[in-house]
């Protein structure tokens, strides 16, 4: 039985800073309200004809992740990728990687798990390697969301909050069981799985013929909907207690924390926990000032750039938290 580690991190963002201030030329929001309800101040959204996809900015953050970890392209025995917004209805991303990397037939996993899918993403990578099945995983989160955005006053309690880019990983096997990945932590709750959603198009639902034939402009069916508050309530909690679960697991309290690494949905939400578990600035990592809720490329992307700036470091206790559509959340912990 083997441990899996993270040995290289990349990121990657499109060039297009949206301020609050752009948004408040094209809706009826204002800096204030963003700012106050959420922490946001800018987001990337992806320029039209900038080439930007899901796939190819996952393709941009594996690259730098392959890079940092020293090892090639080619010892990459298998492929996570975690989104809800994939260039194609199928196949998922995971396969366009493959191929734009040039790496050998691996399998190529794809994650649905909204806000929670890297944490998903990763516990299936760690888990493949603590079985000996692989020995070197590339796992990415991405997201285009901005191109899915209902941009006009109607949508935004929603469109203010989501922004575009990927963050990678590059898993690999630990032979001590007392470092890199110790555990994760996944659940689900499928009955608020309406809360926050979108619904078309959806063979269950309504497809693209059942839109066309309705041709119905106030049709808001293929926009996210989410209740926000709900999610909110529901997410503090989640978060209190899986992160609680993942310290038990290990036998830690929560003062072994070195740094946390919340998903970004909501800087209040971020704060709400830093002051339930009594941890410091300088424990808690936040990006969504500059991005926005990335969803699933929200944590690679917050933990690459702590890890640009230092802040996590050999022997520290790093927890990753998520909440998300589903409603699906979980945790990891790991020994870095
Ligand atoms: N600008 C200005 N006013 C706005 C905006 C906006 N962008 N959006 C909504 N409002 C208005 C509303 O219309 C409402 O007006 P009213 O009182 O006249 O009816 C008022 O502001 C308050 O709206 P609420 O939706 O009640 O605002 P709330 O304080 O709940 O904040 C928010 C909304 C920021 C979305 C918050 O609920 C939240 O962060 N929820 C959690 C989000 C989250 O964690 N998502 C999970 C991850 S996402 C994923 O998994 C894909």
């Amino acid at each position: 039985m083997y441990n899996s580690k993270i040995i290289g991190l990349g990121k990657y963002v499109p060039d297009n800073v949206v301020t609050n201030d752009d948004l408040s030329k094209i809706m009826d929001t204002n800096d204030a309200w963003i700012t106050e309800r959420t922490g946001i101040k800018e987001r990337r959204w992806v320029k039209e004809g900038s080439g930007d996809t899901t796939a190819t900015m996952g393709v941009k953050a594996a690259k730098m992740a392959i890079e940092r970890a020293g090892i090639s392209k080619d010892d990459i025995d298998f492929i996570v990728f975690a989104t809800l917004s994939p260039d194609m209805y199928f196949p998922g991303p995971g396969v366009q990687v493959q191929h734009a990397l040039g790496i050998k037939t691996v399998g190529a996993l794809d994650v649905r798990n909204q806000c929670s899918g890297f944490i998903y993403a990763l516990s299936v990578a760690d888990n493949f390697i603590k079985t000996g099945m692989y020995k070197n995983i590339l796992v990415i989160g991405s997201e285009l969301h901005s191109h899915g955005l209902d941009k006009t006053t109607r949508g935004r309690g929603v469109s203010v909050i989501f922004g575009d880019g990927a963050g990678a990983a590059i898993l690999t096997r630990e032979e001590n069981n007392k470092k890199g990945i110790l555990s994760t932590h996944l659940h689900s709750q499928g009955e608020h799985a309406e809360e926050l959603v979108l619904k078309a198009p959806g063979m269950g639902t309504r497809w693209v013929n059942d839109i066309l034939a309705d041709n119905n402009e106030d049709d808001e069916s293929y926009f996210p909907y989410m209740n926000g508050q709900f999610v909110f309530k529901n997410a503090v909690v989640r978060f209190s207690e899986v992160i609680m679960e993942g310290l038990m697991a290990n036998g830690l309290q929560k003062e072994a924390i070195d740094m946390l690494i919340p998903h970004q949905a909501n800087l209040r939400i971020a704060q709400f926990i830093q002051n339930k578990f009594g941890l410091t600035n300088d424990q808690v990592f936040n990006n969504i000032q500059k991005y926005g809720n990335t969803t699933a490329a929200s944590i690679p992307l917050a933990l690459t750039e702590a890890w640009e700036e230092g802040k996590i470091n050999t022997g520290d206790t790093v927890v990753l938290a998520a909440f998300g559509s589903g409603f699906t959340w979980g945790s990891a912990i790991i020994k870095w």
